[in-house]
């Protein structure tokens, strides 16, 4: 089992599988992605990605979820999902995704196995979503969802990032409040973090998630504890609603306390933290099969490197230029 020095275990792995992506969120890629030339592009391969996922397997991963970019342009993004859930050892396998013609995958994804999606919808109004995202692409999102839940899909979780002046007024909150009044699944605000290259965009748009804590509290959501693997998010329950709603706020004082997860980039680099300056690649133990051993030894022995907390609040960025490299 992976344990690093304060005490906080890791069943859960995120792995990058690209860094392309084909949005251009504003807080992300303002530009979209960008090609650099003298990069042959060369994210983990298939081969390199089972090894991956066996070796994490044997050190006790139990969740693995897979990000870019945006994970489901690569070609063989189904043939990775089907390996992990069938051969790779580790039992859950859940995508992060924008959405991208999801109604044209929701079977597909369905029908690979997998477990969990987290799908990416900064508003449900249609021209903001445009705004924010540089493309016109919320009703195809939604008819996934349907779709999905149409195929019996349970696990649905949508993420936006809260942005001031762009998506959290009262109206917000109130529309995804009637979504989730008939639709079971979970929302959840995640909080504008900086990163290298988001400082302008951060300062204008940031804005603290209590302004949705009140919003819940004021509208009678009842905060829902949870047991340990619950991972970073605050969730809130109401009876008369399907679904929940949840706040992910990475600068809040005990985020880091919880944290239950590694990330490999899309490159192989493992990252102790999404924040974290520490990172090494460990693509070069992933060449052949009998590196295993040797891989496990090097994994364990970076558990010691992992910090207590991301210390974000004191304008740490780490390595991250943006998180189209770690997935969020
Ligand atoms: N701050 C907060 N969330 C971000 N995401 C991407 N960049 C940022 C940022 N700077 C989110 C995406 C998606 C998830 C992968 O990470 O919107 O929901
Ligand atoms: Fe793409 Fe996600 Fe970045 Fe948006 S936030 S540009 S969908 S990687």
């Amino acid at each position: 089992m992976l344990k690093d020095n304060f005490g906080r275990t890791f069943p859960y792995i995120r792995l990058s599988i690209t860094d392309v992506c084909n949005f251009k969120c504003g807080y992300c890629l303002p530009n979209g992605y960008q090609i650099d030339k003298s990069d042959n592009r060369k994210f983990l391969h298939l081969d390199e990605i089972k090894r991956l996922a066996r070796v994490f397997s044997k050190l006790g991963v139990q969740k693995i979820r897979i990000t870019g970019g945006e994970p489901t342009v690569r070609k063989d993004f189904f043939e990775i999902i089907k390996f992990l859930k069938n051969e790779s050892g580790i039992k859950k396998v859940a995508i992060t995704t924008n959405g991208y013609h999801l109604d044209e995958k929701a079977k597909m994804l369905v029908d690979s196995g997998l477990d969990s999606i987290n799908i990416s919808i900064d508003s449900l109004d249609r021209n903001t979503f445009k705004n924010i995202t540089g493309h016109d692409r919320l009703p195809e999102i939604l008819r996934g969802i349907q779709f999905l839940q149409d195929l019996n899909f349970e696990n649905i979780k949508i993420n936006a990032v809260l942005l001031n002046t762009i998506n959290s007024t009262e109206k917000d909150f109130d529309t995804w409040a009637s979504f989730i009044k008939k639709n079971k699944l979970d929302f959840r605000y995640i909080e504008l973090m900086r990163t290298g290259d988001n400082l302008d965009y951060f300062n204008k748009h940031h804005i603290s998630s209590k302004i949705f804590k009140d919003y819940l509290e004021k509208n009678n959501w009842i905060y829902q504890t949870f047991g340990k693997d619950a991972g970073p998010s605050l969730n809130y329950i109401n009876q008369e609603y399907k679904g929940k709603f949840g706040i992910i706020a990475p600068y809040s004082k005990d985020f880091c306390k919880t944290c239950n997860r590694l990330r490999i980039t899309s490159r192989g680099d493992l990252r102790l933290c999404l924040f974290g300056n520490t990172g090494i690649s460990i693509r070069h133990l992933l060449q052949k099969d009998d590196q295993i051993e040797e891989l496990q030894d090097l994994i364990l022995g970076q558990m010691k490197f992992k910090k207590e907390s991301h210390y974000l609040e004191l304008g740490e960025t780490g390595l991250t230029k943006n998180l189209s490299t770690t997935g969020g």
